[in-house]
């Protein structure tokens, strides 16, 4: 089954051919950095105008890449939610139409689930049931994962996201937009037990998390600081960082533990983060667990983990109406 997927919850345009679930044929993704950048963050209003301009150029690359004709597509996957409304629906009414017109079916999909599917689309994906960390610049959650449409949360973030803590604490030291990727590259060159920073483990809520107390700490101890030279900002930085990875892969191998489950993985941007992927591993292996983690283009937003995660749902009839609309939340998760 060629599946087309489509991705606009926020601030990436995506499309991809996804052939099985499995096999990316082509995946586009047309970013909004340098138009947010000036902002210091993502202007929803701006987001949705850039999708509205990228939407048909990307997914014709997309088509033209994995050269085949749009004839050839047998159903469309596109992102339903979570994220911002208008970005949202330019992906999705474009979805509706496009599956309309060529007469093909099409779903709309958890954009969260196709941060999951990600791993599907490595030559190494993880064998059910497995148990994931999600970390995004929206959400932070573990999920048990039973098959391909079958997952269970096990906690969440109370407040921030960890990509969120990045980005805050990236701006906190001045460093740009978006932070969490700087944060790891300037994190090399520093000391990670230089300052300690608050890590929040929520006793009485095992597998939950809370980063709005680590963004308060790095603010407070900038202001109380008031010159700070680049080496010190390395040692601020690794430091943030540190406290960040510290409390999700505790998090992550307690989750497995606590499920007997020896097969753990991380998905979504955040996932990109050199120090979480090494910890992570390193943790790990400490217990004999095997650890999946997507290659770093597929953490970030992409069209092609919605195409790989549309396709199971395809697969089992699953059909989504045209009066379907988007969603901007999760109630959990
Ligand atoms: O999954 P994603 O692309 O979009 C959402 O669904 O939110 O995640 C974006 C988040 C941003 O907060 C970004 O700063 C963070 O992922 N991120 C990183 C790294 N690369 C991206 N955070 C830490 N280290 C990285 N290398
Ligand atoms: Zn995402």
């Amino acid at each position: 089954m060629i599946v087309l997927g489509i991705e606009s919850s926020c601030d990436e345009s995506g499309a991809a051919i996804v052939c099985d679930g499995i096999k990316i044929l082509s995946s586009v993704v047309y970013s909004q950095i340098s138009t947010h950048a000036p902002y210091g963050g993502v202007v929803p209003e701006l987001a949705a105008r850039k999708h509205m301009e990228a939407i048909v150029p990307v997914v014709s690359e997309a088509i033209q890449k994995a050269g085949i004709s749009p004839k050839q597509i047998d159903a469309v996957s596109v992102t339903q939610g979570p994220g911002l409304i208008g970005s949202l629906l330019v992906g999705f009414s474009f979805a509706k139409a496009y599956a309309f017109a060529l007469g093909i079916p099409w779903i709309g999909v958890n954009h969260l689930y196709g941060h999951i599917s990600a791993l599907n689309l490595e030559d190494n994906s993880p064998d059910f049931p497995f148990v994931v960390l999600l970390v995004s610049g929206g959400h932070t959650s573990i999920y048990y994962v039973k098959s391909n449409t079958d997952i269970e949360i096990l906690g969440h973030t109370l407040d921030d996201a960890a990509g969120e803590a990045f980005d805050k604490g990236a701006k906190i030291l001045g460093l740009g937009y978006p932070g969490g990727i700087i944060i790891d590259n300037i994190s090399k060159q520093g000391d990670k037990n230089k300052i300690l920073f608050p890590r929040v483990y929520l006793d009485k809520s095992l597998f939950d998390f809370s980063f709005s107390g680590i963004k308060t700490s790095i603010n407070r101890y900038v202001q109380n600081n008031q010159t700070i030279y680049k080496e010190q900002l390395f040692d601020i930085a690794a430091s943030f960082q540190e406290a960040i990875v510290d409390v999700l892969s505790f998090k992550l191998i307690n989750a497995a533990i606590k499920k007997q489950c020896e097969r753990i993985a991380i998905v979504g941007g955040v996932a990109a983060n050199s120090r979480l992927r090494d910890r992570v591993k390193d943790d790990a292996k400490k217990h004999g667990f095997s650890v999946y983690i997507p290659s770093p283009s597929l953490c970030g937003d992409n069209a092609a983990m919605i195409a790989a995660n549309g396709y199971h749902y395809l697969k089992e009839g699953g059909r989504s109406n045209l009066t379907d609309d988007v969603f901007s939340k999760v109630l959990v998760g």
